[in-house]
């Protein structure tokens, strides 16, 4: 019978079964980082405060360490009888350091401890994200600034709009990331709070320095309540929720490029590193990667879902329901860590096709606009200047040809405010060139949002 940490009033081991059913090391391993910081910071609080010996601390300081050291080395033993992350680091020290190794528990309980391992853990994810996040961020920047004179149909409804600059386009993806970054840098400063103190519900009897902890874990601060410091996991659906809207961000990247690559708009060529072939086809080049991308981005909108529909119905305070927590954030955060570095790999990969790009323009009367708001520059109502300009898309689409290619006469039958002047005002370079109001597709403001993400990076060029 294996002796379990808690089986004093136990005269019966556990079923095999039931020890399979409620372990969670076979997932919550990973914390053992942040569980091993949390334990020394208490260790060391405890012995400041007189509770242990500062050589009791020490020796506890010292044999977590130790723990660490097999953990990194691969030669820890884990055990599944021993349930989770902390009772098997907790047994493994005391095997080590031997009876002082029992003293570590004081005043702290798995329910405070499992949800500092988990904040910690969290904080931590959210820095990597956030570092992933920027760099994405730099490279959207990179493509666009190689690509401002490039122009493509903008589309609305997936279907062609008005023309737009790639620089633009590509920046927009630019600022969906950027308020990723700090949307996670703001929930971090939530996160990384210390429930260590909190004890199992109610706090301790021992004179505990919380404060303490948080200082040596760098965290921002420590709970308000013990029953909500052990009770509450909004830290994690926050975390989580930030990890998946940037998901989101990539995922709409992604159906983009899966369009694009399609030898029928022919926008954009993958690299080969991030395509594949067909096992039948032999023409075919896959955007596989971005198509996967999109895939998993669905799952974690399931893990979000998971974690608030685990915590839905949990009363105060720990529940046991909350160790199935970890599961969705642990699966999100390697998503979201793949997917942030794969898509700034791939797109540095991407060859645009200018060329193409510009062909498209051709199609789709994207500069319909332009000759109703060229009549509005002649005085017509803008409502009857749209109307004009439906009807010379009407003849244009019966002729097989552009406004563009529609005859001074043409287009004059239309309208008597039509003059010579109206082919420039057809031009697509022009309707993009004039657009230089802010956050419009102009080269100036193009220029300027540039500019402005350029020094959120903080780089200086
Ligand atoms: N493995 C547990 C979890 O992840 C640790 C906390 C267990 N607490 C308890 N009272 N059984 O939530």
């Amino acid at each position: 019978m294996s002796e379990k940490p808690w089986g004093g009033r136990f005269k019966e081991s556990t079923s095999l079964a039931v020890e399979a059913y409620t372990e969670s090391i076979s997932f919550d391993s990973v914390l053992y980082a942040q569980d091993i910081a949390g334990s020394k910071a208490h260790a060391r609080m405890l012995g400041e405060q007189g509770i242990i010996t500062r050589e009791e601390a020490d020796a506890l300081r010292a044999g977590l360490d130790q723990v660490k050291k097999e953990i990194e080395d691969g030669v820890f033993p884990w055990r599944q009888d021993l349930e989770d992350v902390h009772m098997n680091i907790e047994t493994r020290l005391t095997q080590l350091v031997g009876d002082v190794g029992k003293k570590l528990h004081t005043g702290r309980s798995r329910n405070d401890q499992v949800c500092l391992d988990f904040r910690l853990f969290a904080s931590d994810q959210l820095r990597e994200w956030m570092r992933l996040t920027r760099a994405l961020v730099r490279m959207f920047v990179k493509r666009a600034e190689e690509h401002k004179d490039v122009l493509l149909p903008g589309c609305t409804h997936m279907q062609p709009a008005q023309p737009v600059s790639l620089a633009h386009h590509l920046l927009a993806y630019a600022w969906m990331l950027k308020r990723d970054a700090e949307r996670m840098a703001d929930c971090e400063k939530r996160v990384r709070i210390s429930p260590l103190g909190a004890a199992a519900l109610a706090g301790t009897t021992y004179p505990l320095k919380p404060e303490m902890v948080a200082e040596e874990l760098g965290m921002y601060g420590i709970f308000d309540n013990s029953m909500d410091a052990v009770g509450d996991r909004d830290f994690a659906l926050e975390a989580l929720f930030c990890g998946v809207t940037a998901m989101n961000h990539l995922s709409r990247f992604c159906e983009e490029i899966i369009w694009w690559a399609n030898p029928m708009f022919g926008f954009v060529t993958l690299s080969d590193k991030h395509s594949t072939g067909s096992s039948i086809m032999p023409q075919k080049k896959n955007p596989d990667v971005a198509e996967i991308m999109r895939g998993k981005t669905g799952r974690t909108y399931g893990n979000l879902m998971n974690l608030m529909t685990i915590l839905k119905g949990i009363p105060l305070t720990y529940n046991r329901d909350m160790q199935e927590d970890k599961i969705s954030f642990i699966d999100t955060d390697g998503t979201v860590r793949h997917s942030l570095s794969l898509m700034a790999d791939m797109l540095e990969g991407i060859t645009f096709r200018p060329e193409r790009m510009r062909k498209a323009l051709a199609s789709g009367f994207l500069n319909a606009t332009e000759l109703a708001d060229y009549l509005v520059t002649k005085g017509m109502p803008f409502r009857e200047a749209h109307h004009v300009s439906g009807r010379s898309v009407a003849l244009a689409e019966e002729k097989g040809c552009g406004l563009e290619d529609l005859s001074l006469e043409e287009l004059r039958g239309l309208s008597e405010l039509i003059e010579e002047d109206v082919f420039a005002a057809l031009d697509y370079d022009t309707a993009v060139a004039r657009r230089n109001v802010p956050g419009g597709t102009g080269p100036q403001s193009v220029a300027r949002q540039l500019e402005n993400i350029k020094a959120w990076l903080g780089d200086k060029d």
